[in-house]
């Protein structure tokens, strides 16, 4: 499907939150938004179908040794149609003038749609952190992406 991307701004926050508070048992806060869009080392993007609706939104951060990918979801009624995969791979062309940085991520271990997504994107598991998740003490796996990896690329 075919989705403008451009910087999210303050104002696409409303539309951000009722995506947000529909894809996770512990959603971010407003505040937690606006911390983030007020980074400067943060890139935030949204996707944008063709009425001009916002359909999904990624953030990454850059830390020390590489970009974190902080915050990845799409409307329920969008996904499946690459929307994901075009916010991450556009986040991994902004980046990649910065090429000694990998990226890194930490997912639900049971959320395997998402798990599929990054193995899609040339990220692999590096490795677990014990009960991560406050709400049900679920593990979160780590996972690292290479920053040569061209975007696509399958694995094994
Ligand atoms: C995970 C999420 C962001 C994927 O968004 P999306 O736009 O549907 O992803 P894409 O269409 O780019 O999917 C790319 C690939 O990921 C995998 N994938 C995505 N959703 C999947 C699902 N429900 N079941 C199985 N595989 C899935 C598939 O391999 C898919 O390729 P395919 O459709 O050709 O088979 C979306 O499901 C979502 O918002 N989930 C709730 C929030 C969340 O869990 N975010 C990640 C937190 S770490």
């Amino acid at each position: 499907m075919n989705v403008e991307l451009r910087r999210l701004e303050l104002g696409d926050l409303d539309t951000v939150e009722e995506i947000e508070q529909a894809s996770y048992p512990t959603p971010w806060s407003r505040s937690m938004f606006v911390a983030e869009l007020r980074k400067p080392s943060s890139l935030a993007l949204g996707a944008y179908a063709e009425a001009g609706e916002l359909v999904g939104y990624a953030f990454v951060s850059r830390y020390v040794d590489a970009w974190h990918v902080m915050n990845v979801a799409v409307a329920a009624e969008y996904r499946r149609r690459g929307i994901a995969t075009t916010l991450l791979e556009r986040l991994f062309e902004v980046t990649a003038s910065d090429p000694r940085s990998g990226y890194t991520l930490e997912v639900r271990v049971s959320n395997t749609q998402a798990i599929r997504l990054y193995e899609r994107l040339g990220f692999e598991a590096r490795g677990l952190r014990r009960g991560y998740y406050t709400d049900n003490h679920e593990d979160a796996l780590i996972m690292w992406r290479e920053p040569a990896v061209s975007a696509g690329a399958e694995t094994a």
